[in-house]
């Protein structure tokens, strides 16, 4: 007789891959909440761990980032290991993962950016948020890149956190950047700035507005920045007006803290913040590069479904700037012999159980959770839900019998030929064999040891390394 899934001489193994907020809850849900056995590898394509809360989270948000010291213990519990420097569809294809696993949780987030639509978006100094703030952070396959920040103006295009973000960055001096953990090319380049206007473009109204109140209220705390807001921006029209009386606690905040900002006399700073609303990119024009902005003016109009729009109007404007920073949302990319929604940009799923693309149904032992499964929305928290949503049902297939090592094998789906069952060890043994140099949590510890020594000689909470050789130097003890 077989000893059951699950149990101590059986444990059930899980790949997770992605090494994000959502992997890490998702890890620490099956080893912590279940009372079955179970050993995690967490597969992750960088040499470090925490996705966005490294490579996304503000340096000048540190509170933020300490998040990963609740991911650091999950690292250190019995039954985990993290496998770094291993990209799936790379390094180990998905159905290699699934063979040598009972279930694989996917939670590679949204790597890219969402496109405006625009002529003139390709222009050089029109940049994706997406990339800024990689590379502002020290993402290593961003690390290269270098933006023109001698003009006047820049112009940020979006409505939402990651804008506000943006703003912030550009607007914050060189004393508020040098105690954080920004990269020191981001802080070089950002040093010599010569940016004094940063014009954020909500395309509906400041009720509508996807930012929320805090990160609002932290731009007047700004050093070197004032923060300007028309007040014909905020009369609120008919349909204004029928909004206001539906608004979110958040939305009725914002409209406040707007209007405080509209009332405030600008105080002569080196910078300023224009929240400007109602405005819409239409082109982004220059000769061989970014020299200025079409918009166009909106009026909020209700949908079928009663939802407010901007609707173009006749109005144009034309604002000279030589950066755009698009910053209208992240968007997920199709992972090889993985299914991808192409209209959502996720990954099909069903609560977190993934479904064949044909037939709608759950793919056995294949899930995902996180921004894959829901989209690029929600704070750090909104992840551990969903982690526990994916996990639950996982483990309820467990106890249904419905994962691939308990179901018979002529109702499995057929494995490709070249992808032998394997155990997780010999999968393992198999991809260092390939020369796929794997980073484990000690290797991490070293990268992580080495960035703080970095840090602590300059006042910084770490110094990013952002080269990969030199990641994978220090995380196999060759430095
Ligand atoms: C700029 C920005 C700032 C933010 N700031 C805040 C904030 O201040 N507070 C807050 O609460 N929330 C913030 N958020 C939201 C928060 O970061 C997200 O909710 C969260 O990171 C999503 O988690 P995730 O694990 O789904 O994705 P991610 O954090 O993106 O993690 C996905 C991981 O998967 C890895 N991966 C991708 N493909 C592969 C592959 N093929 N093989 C192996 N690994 C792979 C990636 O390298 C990455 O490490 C911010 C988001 C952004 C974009
Ligand atoms: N400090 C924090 O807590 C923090 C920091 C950063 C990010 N985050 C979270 O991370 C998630 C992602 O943030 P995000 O800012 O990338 O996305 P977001 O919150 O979805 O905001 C996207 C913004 O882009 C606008 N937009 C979309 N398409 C557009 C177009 N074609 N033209 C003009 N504007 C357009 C949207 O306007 P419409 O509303 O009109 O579509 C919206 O204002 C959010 O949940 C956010 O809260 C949190």
């Amino acid at each position: 007789m077989t000893t059951p899934l699950g149990s101590t001489d059986n444990p059930l193994q899980v790949a997770i891959v992605g090494a994000g907020p959502a992997g890490f809850y998702a890890a620490s849900t099956l080893l912590r909440t279940s009372d079955r056995a179970v050993a995690v590898d967490l597969y992750e394509r960088l040499p470090t761990p925490w996705g966005l809360v490294r490579f996304g989270v503000a340096p000048d948000h540190p509170k933020i980032k300490s998040v990963s010291r609740v991911f650091e213990r999950t690292a250190h519990l019995t039954g985990f290991r993290f496998l770094g420097n291993v990209e799936v569809g790379r390094d180990v294809e998905a159905a290699e993962l699934a063979s040598a696993y009972d279930a694989v949780i996917y939670a590679v987030g949204a790597a890219t950016d969402r496109g405006l639509g625009i002529p003139g978006e390709e222009l050089p100094g029109s940049v994706a948020a997406t990339e800024f703030v990689a590379w502002y952070n020290g993402h290593p396959d961003y690390a290269d890149r270098s933006y023109d920040f001698s003009q006047p103006r820049a112009v940020v295009i979006g409505n939402g956190n990651v804008a506000l973000d943006v703003a912030r960055m550009l607007a914050l001096s060189p004393a508020e950047l040098a105690g954080t953990d920004v990269a020191t090319h981001a802080l070089d380049a950002l040093r010599s700035s010569r940016i004094r206007e940063i014009v954020v473009l909500g395309r509906r109204g400041p009720l509508q507005a996807a930012f929320t109140n805090p990160e609002l209220r932290e731009l007047a705390d700004l050093e070197l920045a004032d923060v300007i807001v028309d007040p014909a921006d905020l009369e609120l029209d008919e349909a204004g007006a029928v909004a206001l009386a539906d608004a979110s606690a958040t939305a009725r905040a914002n409209l406040e803290t707007l209007r405080q900002f509209a009332q405030q006399p600008p105080r002569g700073k080196l910078r300023r913040i224009v929240l400007r609303f109602l405005s819409s990119p239409l082109q982004i024009t220059g000769n061989g590069k970014v020299e200025s902005l079409l918009i166009c003016h909106n009026a909020l109009v209700p949908d079928a479904g009663g939802v407010l729009r901007a609707e173009p109007l006749p109005q144009r404007e034309r604002l000279e700037t030589g950066l755009v920073l698009r910053s209208v949302g992240y968007a997920g990319v199709p992972l090889a012999g993985v299914p991808f929604d192409e209209r959502r940009h996720t990954i099909p799923n069903e609560q977190g159980r993934v479904l064949d693309p044909v037939t709608r149904t759950p793919l056995p032992g294949i899930y995902t959770t996180g921004w894959s499964k829901r989209g690029p929305s929600g704070v750090i928290g909104t992840n551990k839900r969903c982690a526990q949503e994916t996990v639950g049902l996982l483990l309820d297939d467990l106890g249904a019998g419905r994962l691939p090592a308990q179901t018979p094998a002529q109702t499995q789906t057929p494995r490709p030929a070249q992808t032998p069952a394997r155990t997780p060890d010999e999968l393992i043994a198999a991809l260092r064999a390939r020369g796929v140099t794997i980073v484990d949590y000690g290797g991490w510890e070293a990268i992580d040891a080495r960035e703080r020594e970095l840090g602590a000689a300059g006042g910084q909470p770490r110094v990013k390394l952002v080269d990969r050789d030199e990641l994978l130097a220090w995380a196999i003890g060759k430095r």
